[in-house]
């Protein structure tokens, strides 16, 4: 049994601690969350002791889950690597490519099993899109593109969320799962051309609406269209190549594939990657996590590049100066 800890008792932490004790493969031991109501509650559901400061919960444990807000990954996700803790850290891997490097590095240096919160990249759909491509089906790739679309209400608008600052905003706190996905199946990005807009949050790096063009290093190209305010919600997903492609309806549900110049027909689909067993069993040493910070420390990458691309107006490469490596 794996011993865990959980940093933050917010919602998603509560679908963490539930995963990991339905698992039959881990037990939570602790949450640790300075609000008494939810850390309590999330301890009494999960069977777990409530701590106030997650320092007096990793003499405990074997593995910790850091859910906290994102302007605090880096502290806790640093912590724990150097504690000789095993990491799942929630996205985004800091608030900056700093905070990315430092984690990146403190998980080397302490020889821990790590993962990160891509969670949209493993649904049945994304990785039916990736196995098209990855099967032949859809030849060389010349586009993948994707939407996240959605609105939030003012209400959601309260507290960390509300400040670029403590949540990088849309990009960091939403939609760098599409960038994640966009890699994942296409590989390694060579440059950024990225347009924001703020029409509701304010300050430093503020985005509300996202547009990202991605050259990757094999000539294909990734187009991306965020927003957490829009009237028209939309979550698709979809790639064409030379010979091929496919794509989701406009929820994200379902993949219709065609041959190039044929009609769409269903696509049989792929099964779900579960990231928290993956984790588990990397950390009993019987294989590799799903996404390690090695990869949440490249999407950063990226999404600094997009950053100041925007601020820029320009395009970006990814191995100009303070980029690269
Ligand atoms: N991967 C995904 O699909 C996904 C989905 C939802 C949320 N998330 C991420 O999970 C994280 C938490 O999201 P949420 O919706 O649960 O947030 P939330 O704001 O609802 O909950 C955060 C919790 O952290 C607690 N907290 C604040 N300071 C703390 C500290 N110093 N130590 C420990 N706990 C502290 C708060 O009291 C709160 O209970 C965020 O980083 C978010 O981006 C990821």
């Amino acid at each position: 049994m794996i011993r865990i800890g959980i940093i933050g008792a917010g919602p998603n932490a509560r679908t963490h601690a539930h995963a990991h004790r339905d698992s039959g493969e881990a037990e939570v031991v602790a949450v640790a969350d300075p609000a008494e109501g939810p850390g309590r509650a999330l301890a009494e559901e999960t069977g777990a002791h409530h701590v106030r400061g997650f320092e007096e919960m990793l003499d405990d444990v074997d593995a910790v889950v850091v859910s906290s807000p994102n302007f605090l990954h880096a502290e806790h996700a640093i912590a724990v690597a150097e504690a000789g803790k095993h990491l799942f850290c929630e996205k985004p891997l800091g608030l900056c490519l700093a905070d990315a490097r430092r984690i990146a590095a403190a998980v080397t240096d302490a020889g821990v099993a790590s993962a990160v919160g891509f969670s949209p990249r493993l649904s049945r759909e994304a990785q039916t899109l990736k196995h098209l491509l990855d099967s032949g089906r859809v030849g060389e790739l010349i586009s993948i593109w994707s939407r996240r679309l959605m609105f939030l209400p003012d209400d959601a608008f309260g507290g960390w969320r509300a400040d670029p600052g403590r949540s990088g905003g849309l990009l960091l706190e939403v939609n760098v799962h599409e960038i994640d996905w966009m890699m994942h199946v296409a590989g390694a990005v060579s440059s950024v051309h990225a347009v924001t807009r703020t029409t509701l949050t304010h300050g430093p790096r503020a985005n509300d609406h996202i547009w990202v063009t991605l050259s990757f290093k094999s000539g294909a190209v990734g187009q991306h269209e965020g927003s957490w305010r829009s009237a028209t919600p939309n979550f698709s997903r979809g790639l064409h190549g030379t010979a091929g492609g496919g794509a989701t309806d406009e929820w994200g549900r379902g993949v219709d594939a065609a041959s190039l110049g044929q009609d769409r027909e269903p696509a049989e689909l792929r099964p779900a990657v579960d990231l928290r067993a993956r984790w588990r069993a990397a950390i009993r040493g019987e294989g590799e996590p799903h996404c390690d910070v090695a990869w949440g420390l490249e999407v950063m990458r990226v999404a600094e590049a997009v950053f100041r691309s925007a601020e820029g107006n320009r395009v970006v490469r990814l191995d100009e100066p303070g980029l690269s490596g």
